[in-house]
């Protein structure tokens, strides 16, 4: 019916409408583009008044949306409402752990329950889509999107990919507490040459395939409604204007039915790129390509009705782009009533309502690695205990609310400090010791300098001396990991590690507390601090979440999503890495073998890996191989807590394909699986492998399964020892 609906409104518009519903424009603020055109960015209501623009982004809040909705509705010749695009990354007010963190908790139920709370409350401030998740795999922890994505790995990627869009679009994408979603940004961003923002993408066909498109795969599957296109060349040509990305891959092979939406400016930047003579040019290899929207360049909105005049664009490709944009604002509900996100009431009752806290800390409680733990250091005593807290991050009530968080409000997140102090009555004596960053901190545009101050070292020193247990935050300001906020470090920004050594000499019973948006490189700490607790970006709720887990209210249950390297040098690195034809050490002494000379090669924390408060056992590896009879191989393990402690432990699966037509990597998560344990108590945990587990693309993109010799690895993270093997 919608189909017809649409053909019927098609059939009304004239060739300059159509390409105004592929026109989008930013509204009263810009986030994270170049400053708006004075001139041009004053004609944009006149433009919605013409039929011009079919979407605005960054325009947030009722009163606001009603507005421009009005005029698009009321003062344009067919009234067709604007669809409201806005980033609502990890949440609107309510602000979650940062998507990275929430990785981290391998909790399925809980990141699509935080995707939920967030379009909820998008949705009752007037927004109709998301442009999230970023389902852009990285191994490249510079990159400071990380802190967007769900970290390094295809599967886990895919499967919280599907979570994010299940909780963001719901059943009924009509509800009016359901917002479109958009898989993002198609792609390989996340391979930008060196971690450096925007830069050059070179990966070969095997790494496309089998690492970057299955999470926009799984994306299609849960059926996303929109897909961004990215700002970085892939194998020298602009994603944005590539088609064998865009209309071979995602329009064709994957019957992608919905729409794509440039990435801010990314229709221009052709040109800087070198790939389009002019704007003109870079519109027409945009529309060619299959980019249906353009954000923020003005080209289409100003090159394409001549292109189509002159001949140079086919104009059924509008028509195609245009009836694209439409259905999903039928779908939306929006032309039954272009108001129905609109309502002041339900606004004011869903913004910062209460009853949204304890989704956001159960999401935080689980997002925490615990990542050492020496004489179980942790958890701590609730009573009687003198506690120096130290670091400026501490006493931060807007760093944990992260990155990409844009109508959030600074000040709202939960200071470590006061999770403590509200958490029980131990003695909390607080010193700052040092800044981590200076400068002007707003969202967009902030400087953050690195603090070179060391001030308050003395203060936070004698603190420490007479403390009984020091609780120590440190890590990266929320703004320093996101879009434009590449690093070429993995440290501690400013003096905090000369903070962390002087400290540790006169009180080393520490307890670090890490606030970070990318896996760091932290040697030291992990060599003398006794306990480490990484906390990321935790969102509104941190410091109650942080104190929980520290008193050991909950048991730390996540699941690093990414691997911690030992130095910035082995970046790349991740588990799922490709053996090479010298993998290992010959003999003692022996210099002709894959390593460094001057560091370890292998990582200081492994993807998948955290500890818990209690101990789990693995045992019984079973494979039952009936792939000839019914193309499964079923392997199933028994779990035990083995420790003290009630806890959830991850089961993960990992297989190695031992030989193939084009290498295998050395290991790849398959399966994974959570369960909550009693001391002593045991389960046996069966998973299926069908062709899609056992099967690779190779570099044609054919997905082939072949005979041959399968490792399985089970346990608690990428180096599990518990193996079978199996044959096909
Ligand atoms: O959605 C973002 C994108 O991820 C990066 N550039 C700007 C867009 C809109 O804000």
């Amino acid at each position: 019916e919608i189909d017809q609906q649409v053909d019927e409104l098609l059939s009304k518009m004239t060739l300059e409408e159509k390409i105004g519903q592929m026109n989008q424009y930013s509204g009263f603020m810009d986030f994270t583009g170049p400053q708006p055109n004075e001139g041009k960015a004053a004609n944009k209501l006149e433009q919605i008044k013409k039929g011009l623009v079919g979407s605005m982004l960054n325009v947030h809040g009722v009163e606001n949306i009603k507005a421009v909705q009005k005029i698009a509705v009321e003062e344009s010749r067919l009234g067709i409402p604007l669809i409201f695009g806005f980033d609502v990354i990890h949440g609107y007010k309510t602000v979650s752990p940062i998507p990275l963190a929430e990785a981290a908790s391998w909790d399925l139920k809980a990141i699509q329950r935080s995707a939920e709370v967030a379009a909820e409350e998008a949705s009752a401030a007037g927004i109709n889509w998301t442009f999230a998740p970023m389902v852009d795999i990285s191994r490249d922890a510079r990159w400071g999107r990380v802190m967007e994505g769900a970290g390094e790995d295809p599967f886990l990627g895919s499967e919280i990919a599907k979570a994010r869009i299940q909780g963001f679009q719901g059943d009924d994408l009509s509800a009016v507490n359901t917002v479109a979603a958009t898989a993002k940004h198609f792609a390989a961003y996340g391979f930008a040459e060196a971690g450096r923002e925007y830069n050059t993408v070179d990966i070969g066909t095997s790494t496309l395939y089998n690492v970057v498109f299955p999470p926009f795969r799984a994306s299609l599957e849960a059926e996303v409604k929109t897909v961004m296109n990215a700002f970085n060349v892939v194998n020298g040509i602009p994603s944005t204007g590539d088609k064998f990305l865009l209309r071979d891959i995602l329009k064709g092979k994957w019957n992608f039915q919905g729409f794509v939406v440039s990435d801010w400016d990314s229709v221009g930047e052709m040109v800087a790129h070198g790939f389009a003579k002019n704007g003109r040019e870079a519109a027409k290899s945009g529309v060619i390509a299959g980019s249906d929207m353009d954000m923020e360049s003005y080209h289409y909105v100003e090159q394409l009705a001549s292109l189509v005049k002159d001949g140079e664009v086919d104009e059924a490709l509008i028509t195609d782009a245009a009836r694209r944009i439409l259905k999903v604002k039928f779908e939306l509900g929006l032309f039954e009533d272009p108001y129905k996100y609109c309502s002041v009431e339900r606004e004011k009752e869903t913004i910062y309502n209460p009853k949204f806290k304890k989704d956001v800390l159960d999401m935080a409680k689980k997002s925490i690695v615990l990542l050492k733990n020496e004489n179980n250091t942790l958890p701590l005593i609730s009573s009687g205990l003198n506690i120096a807290v130290i670091g400026a991050l501490a006493d931060d009530k807007t760093s944990p609310l992260g990155n990409w968080r844009i109508a959030a409000d600074d000040g709202t997140a939960v200071s470590v400090l006061e999770g403590l102090n509200a958490y029980n009555k131990n003695n909390y004596t607080y010193s700052k010791g040092a800044d981590v960053v200076t400068g002007e901190k707003r969202f967009t545009r902030e400087l953050t300098i690195n603090n070179t101050d060391k001030s308050g070292f003395s203060k936070a020193i004698a603190t420490a001396k007479s403390a009984d247990v020091v609780i120590m935050v440190l890590g990266e300001h929320g703004l320093q990991s996101g879009e434009g906020r590449s690093r070429t470090r993995l440290d501690l920004p400013g003096v905090q590690q000369d903070l962390l050594e002087e400290v540790y000499k006169v009180n080393p019973n520490i307890v670090l507390v890490l606030q970070n948006g990318r896996p760091l490189a932290l040697p030291w700490a992990d060599e003398h601090i006794p306990a480490i607790l990484e906390a990321w970006h935790l969102g509104s709720e941190s410091g109650n979440a942080i104190a929980e887990i520290l008193y050991g209210d909950y048991n730390p249950s996540g699941k690093l999503p990414m691997t911690f390297p030992r130095h910035v040098g082995q970046v790349p690195i991740y588990y799922n890495h490709k053996s090479t034809g010298r993998p290992k050490l010959p003999s003692p002494g022996e210099v002709f073998w894959s390593h460094y000379t001057d560091e370890k090669h292998t990582p200081l924390y492994l993807f998948g890996f955290g500890l818990s408060y209690t101990t789990f056992d693995f045992e019984e590896l079973t494979i039952d191989n009936s792939y000839t009879e019914n193309k499964t191989v079923s392997v199933s393990v028994k779990v035990t807590n083995t420790g003290r402690k009630s806890g959830k432990v991850t089961t993960q699966l990992y297989l190695q394909d031992e030989f193939a037509s084009v290498t295998r990597p050395v290991r790849e998560l398959k399966a994974f699986e959570q369960v909550d344990l009693n001391p002593g108590e045991s389960r046996v945990l069966s998973f299926q492998l069908q062709d899609k587990e056992l099967g690779f693309y190779n570099n044609e993109g054919e997905f082939l399964i072949e005979e041959g010799g399968f490792q399985v690895y089970v346990g608690e993270d990428s180096q599990a020892q518990l193996s079978n093997s199996f044959e096909l």
